[in-house]
């Protein structure tokens, strides 16, 4: 990762102000938790590989070099607390557009996983630190498997693909991260004001809807149909004859449907 051609590529000043790039860490979003008191708003993380990468609901996330990994430390102007469930929504679709410009078509599986031919090849987590006055910070972590060789380990939850091996070509990582900061920096500010046409670009390519599908967690098993993405992020869903609102926490998509 060349930083400074990184920099001549991300357009706010803001997100050029405090690159890090480690060559390894544990993980570039518990980095960010543990220094976000001394780190500056809009910090950008990055690691050629991590060694503790974390996914959602305490898996891991297997970070060998190749991928990009970074995470970006959000501390001023930060959403209301109500709004933060759409944050993974519309990091998905700057991921999205970002993929989009190097002609990479990709679908998005609720709430933000990226996938082609149904395999994933971009994880998203993003987590918070709130207090009685509001968010503390956010720390939006990305994986995108790019160059790397995908790791396909039983053990691991779901099937994984890099661009380099669905597209037989290497990518420029400093490209694809610029685009996807130069993305958010577009879309983050909408969630103040408009978020239609970002709402519209997800669903558009949102697997799933419309469908039949297995709702899982990690003791109960829902068949719901899928009818939309609610405007707070949330799956809305025919259960039982019921439409019923999901949070991301509470169920996901049972990984059957991905083979
Ligand atoms: C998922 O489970 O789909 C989310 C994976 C998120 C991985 C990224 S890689 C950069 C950042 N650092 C981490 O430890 N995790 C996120």
């Amino acid at each position: 990762m060349n930083t400074n051609e990184l920099k001549l590529k991300i357009h706010n000043e803001n997100y050029k102000k405090s690159i890090l790039f480690f060559d390894e860490i544990t993980s570039t979003s518990t980095y960010c938790k543990d220094n976000y008191k001394i780190l500056n708003d809009k910090s950008i993380i990055i690691a050629k590989k991590q060694t503790l990468g974390r996914g959602k609901n305490n898996r891991k996330w297997l970070s060998p070099s190749g991928g990009l990994y970074f995470s970006i430390l959000l501390k001023d102007s930060l959403p209301p607390i109500n709004s933060c469930q759409l944050i993974p929504l519309i990091v998905s679709v700057a991921v999205f557009e970002a993929l989009k410009n190097f002609n990479v078509n990709c679908k998005i599986k609720w709430p933000n996983d990226l996938l082609i031919n149904n395999k994933k090849i971009c994880g998203i987590l993003v987590e918070s630190k709130v207090s009685s006055s509001g968010l503390n910070y956010l720390v939006i972590g990305i994986g995108l498997n790019v160059n790397s060789l995908s790791p396909n380990d039983e053990n691991l939850n779901g099937i994984f693909a890099s661009l380099k091996e669905v597209y037989k070509t290497t990518f420029s990582l400093e490209d694809l991260l610029a685009s996807i900061v130069n993305n958010l920096d577009n879309l983050l500010p909408k969630l103040d004001s408009n978020l239609d046409s970002v709402l519209d670009t997800y669903k558009s390519n949102c697997l799933f809807l419309n469908e039949e599908v297995t709702l899982v967690n990690n003791n109960e098993k829902i068949q719901v149909k899928i009818l939309d993405i609610a405007t707070d992020g949330s799956l809305k869903i025919l259960h039982n004859n019921k439409i019923r609102f999901i949070n991301s926490g509470e169920f996901s998509i049972d990984k059957k449907h991905l083979k």
